[in-house]
């Protein structure tokens, strides 16, 4: 495992944007892993700018998002796809066909999984995959639990992430309850990961997944078997792990 540290967000955001803007310079048909929540935004605007300077080029790359809120639909503006389209992919040259994120519309969750595990199988797997951190530890929509699971799958969200992601919507009751993921086998079969963690209220989690033992209560804890993983974290978030 790799340690990053950025001075705050904007620094975490820049560094890891030039990380992506490698990986699309030295392979231009790489296959990106993309992630969701407030965590990326700032990457995105940045990619967004290199696209927009002549810079970067999406036209041969293809994405897979880690998740998607099952029984939304693409329109709805709550959803990842809403989210990718409106903060990323509107934006660059990046070919729509060559976008994949679960279909939360699709009630059939097994043949939803399948599909996605075997789409990604089919282009090699995932050069690059972007990850950001729940608060209880969760990557993709993989929550604590007793297992590791290892493919695509529907989960149940829990509570402490309905909570925390309830300010997207009009109200509690309107976040979906289930979510199509990623597993933990599929990220983990990513050649890269990075992940990217800022902010006080992350500090108890970042201690726990990368300083203390592995265990499937905190799945972020996992990436420290990761081969090439590298964790780009700001001072507020590594606060308790300096001294370690
Ligand atoms: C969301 C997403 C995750 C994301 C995490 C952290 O629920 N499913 O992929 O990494 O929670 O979000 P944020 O960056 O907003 O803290």
């Amino acid at each position: 495992m790799k340690i990053i540290k950025a001075l705050d967000y904007n620094d975490m955001s820049i560094k890891a944007a030039n990380i992506i803007s490698e990986q699309i310079k030295i392979k231009a048909n790489s296959v990106l892993g993309l992630a969701t929540g407030s965590s990326p935004l700032q990457i995105y605007k940045h990619l967004i700018d290199w696209y927009k300077k002549g810079e970067l080029d999406f036209s041969q790359i293809t994405s897979f998002n880690l998740d998607e809120y099952y029984g939304l639909s693409k329109e709805n503006r709550q959803s990842y796809h809403y989210y990718m389209y409106d903060n990323l992919f509107n934006h660059i040259n990046i070919n729509n066909q060559n976008v994949h994120i679960p279909d939360g519309d699709n009630k059939n969750a097994e043949q939803e999984c399948l599909n996605y595990e075997k789409a990604i199988l089919d282009v090699g797997g995932i050069d690059l995959q972007l990850l950001g951190c729940g608060h209880n530890g969760h990557i993709g929509f993989n929550e604590p639990s007793d297992i590791f699971y290892p493919s695509t799958h529907l989960v149940k969200l829990a509570d402490s992430t309905i909570q925390a992601n309830k300010r997207f919507f009009e109200s509690e009751d309107e976040v979906p309850k289930y979510s199509y993921t990623m597993g933990i086998k599929t990220i983990m079969h990513a050649k890269k990961i990075i992940m990217i963690v800022s902010g006080e209220s992350k500090k108890e989690i970042v201690k726990r997944a990368f300083f203390e033992p592995i265990t499937p209560q905190v799945p972020a804890s996992v990436l420290q078997l990761h081969r090439n993983f590298t964790l780009i974290v700001d001072k507020a978030a590594f606060s308790l792990c300096e001294n370690i």
